[in-house]
């Protein structure tokens, strides 16, 4: 994720850039990078670190021009440093862009374009794009016309902001499966990755559609199709959210819109990692010990993980919880044996010092990891990234279900590898995966019922949660939500425990959320539900069998899915559900008491 400003009009470009990239901060943070032009000559700024320091630094606010585009960026392909930041240009230096976005395909044509003479400052994927409109160019009959060809040989998701110093009056943008707005204003107009980047000057918007590109004047903009190059009509729309609701793309918190953004994070976890995949497998494959370290709702999808890897890839790691690991296992630990590290952050301190032990011994580590270039990417052997974006709420979430996407195709592929599952089964799994983007997306329509729901539980003094097998780490993740944002006692655990003590706290109205899949345990479940129910509790259950509103209290109804995808799509309504306990009791989910977003210290 990372954010796009572009702006055509009469004012210095660079202001309304600088005020723009500092409204997308939370899309990206990394780095920044600013290009204008004046006089048929490019302007490039660009650099590592924060908006405001790199505006000191690099002066970008003395920047030239009446017309440019910004970027704040969140990396991707290529460390933060000042070459990878964008703008990114061609060979000429006559093109200049900016990318939000992930380009699967990048190698290949990097690979060509070097073939055919082109030269490479970067590692980013960014600069394929560059390169690959210098060379439409070439037998092109005008830039635009280059520009289409260009970008219909792109696999993967993209948001351009472009310039180009042979047509000095104009700016081009793109849309596919990243977001870009468009502002309309008089004598000016504007493009970003979202409203609040422009909203000072105009409310008036276009919102951009998948694979749409759009030309914008200064006193005109036109919309056209990627694929057939023929214009779209679009309708202006009138905007009226105060500029904080815009930064949140109208949500009242970052954890509502951090929800409500999962599909988006889950294709591109998938399209990010899908060209890796394979060779990442290869290598685990050669390990038996394997050891996958975490803490908080990383631990938790290292649990799934562990359900994953054991039925498809007939390996069972050992998942610790990172604090415990480094104090444990040491002993264990040898040249044979493989961690995997999950970390949102990569700056979590049990799980860095886990990660050095198992360096120190011998071991190779795999780090899962959201933020491109954080320390746990420089202690790990390889690294693969979750693609969620910022995540700026305390509680994880987005950052969570695509942890679950890239271990889900981690253990496929290992699988493949290692042919310990039926291949036809295999690529069924792996196609229904690339559908749970829609499965969450039918998730969250149950956001109204479950605000009603949380309005009537908001005074309950305690919450259990309960599942069994793949859903034991729901249950866990599900109390963790609650607890962390809604300060309400909650607790997560295997089904089959309550018998052996839990069940005495189970008395009239007390909730009880049981995750029911259907799948080897629906009806063991099915039974510890009747059970909660013989004691007074008050039944939420959550799966796709109709049956389940028989017994409960209230039924969520999830889609029909595979058991082991369940994890990515079920914890949705518990989100959601801790989210509305969390505002209704008065709380600021985004910045929970006594936590932090990421816990730096023993
Ligand atoms: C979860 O909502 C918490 N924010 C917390 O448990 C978190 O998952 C944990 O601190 C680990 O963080 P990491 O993924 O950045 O290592």
């Amino acid at each position: 994720m990372c954010g796009i400003i572009g702006y055509i009009g009469d004012r210095p470009a660079c202001e309304v850039i600088v005020k723009g990239l500092k409204r997308l901060e939370y899309r990206g943070y990394d780095s920044a990078g600013i290009v204008t032009e004046d006089g048929g000559r490019l302007y490039i700024r660009k650099g590592a670190g924060r908006i405001d320091d790199l505006t000191e630094k690099l002066g970008f606010l003395e920047m030239p021009g009446k017309r440019g585009i910004g970027h704040t960026r969140w990396a991707t392909h290529g460390i933060p440093n000042d070459i990878n930041a964008h703008p990114q240009t061609d060979c000429t230096g006559r093109i200049a862009l900016v990318h939000n976005g992930i380009i699967e395909n990048y190698r290949e044509l990097r690979e060509e374009l070097l073939r055919r003479g082109h030269h490479f400052d970067s590692d980013t994927d960014t600069e394929v794009i560059a390169h690959l409109i210098e060379e439409e160019l070439k037998s092109s009959g005008s830039f635009e016309e280059a520009m289409r060809r260009a970008l219909l040989r792109l696999k993967g998701s993209f948001a351009l902001g472009i310039v180009y110093t042979g047509e000095p009056d104009r700016l081009y943008f793109v849309r596919n499966e990243s977001p870009l707005v468009l502002g309309i204003g008089d004598g000016e107009n504007f493009a970003a990755s979202d409203v609040p980047a422009f909203l000072e000057y105009t409310n008036r918007v276009v919102f951009l559609d998948d694979r749409e590109y759009a030309i914008i004047t200064r006193n005109s903009w036109t919309v056209k199709s990627l694929d057939s190059g023929e214009v779209v009509e679009k309708t202006v729309q009138e905007v009226e959210w105060t500029l904080e609701m815009a930064e949140k793309a109208g949500y009242p918190h970052f954890m509502l819109k951090e929800i409500h953004e999962q599909p988006r994070a889950i294709r591109d976890a998938i399209h990010g990692n899908a060209g890796i995949i394979r060779s990442v497998a290869e290598e685990i494959a050669k390990y038996d010990r394997i050891f996958i370290v975490a803490m908080g709702t990383s631990y938790h999808a290292g649990l799934v993980a562990k359900y994953l890897f054991q039925r498809l890839a007939k390996k069972v790691p050992i998942v610790e919880d990172a604090s415990e690991f480094r104090y444990e296992f040491e002993e264990l630990v040898d040249g044979n044996t493989l961690v995997i590290a999950i970390t949102q952050s990569g700056e979590t301190a049990d799980t860095l010092a886990a990660m050095k032990l198992a360096r120190r011994k011998g071991a190779k580590v795999l780090a899962i990891v959201n933020v491109v270039g954080s320390m746990a990417t420089r202690i790990a052997d390889f690294t693969l990234y979750t693609h969620a974006g910022p995540e700026i709420g305390v509680a994880a979430t987005k950052t969570y279900t695509t942890q679950l996407t890239v271990l889900a195709m981690l253990a496929i592929e290992l699988a493949r590898v290692l042919g310990t599952a039926d291949q036809e089964y295999l690529d069924e799994l792996e196609a229904e995966l690339s559908a749970v983007p829609e499965l969450v997306e039918r998730a969250l329509r149950h956001e109204a019922s479950l605000r009603e729901l949380a309005e009537e539980l908001k005074d309950r003094r305690d919450f259990f949660y309960i599942g069994r097998g793949i859903s034991v780490p729901t249950a866990l993740e599900g109390a963790l939500k609650l607890k962390e944002i809604s300060y309400i006692h909650a607790e997560g655990l295997s089904a089959g425990e309550l018998k052996h003590g839990p069940l005495a706290l189970l008395e009239d109205g007390v909730p009880v959320v049981a995750i029911a899949p259907s799948g080897k345990t629906f009806d063991k479940i099915v039974s510890n539900i009747e059970e909660s129910r013989a004691r007074g509790a008050f039944i939420i259950s959550i799966g796709d069998r109709e049956e389940l509103g028989r017994i409960s209290d209230v039924f969520v109804q999830m889609p029909e899915m595979d058991e082991l995808l369940t994890p990515i799509v079920y914890i949705v309504p518990l989100q959601i559900l801790a989210y509305h306990l969390s505002v209704l009791r008065g709380n600021d989910p985004d910045k929970p008491r006594n936590l932090a977003k990421s816990v730096t210290v023993e």
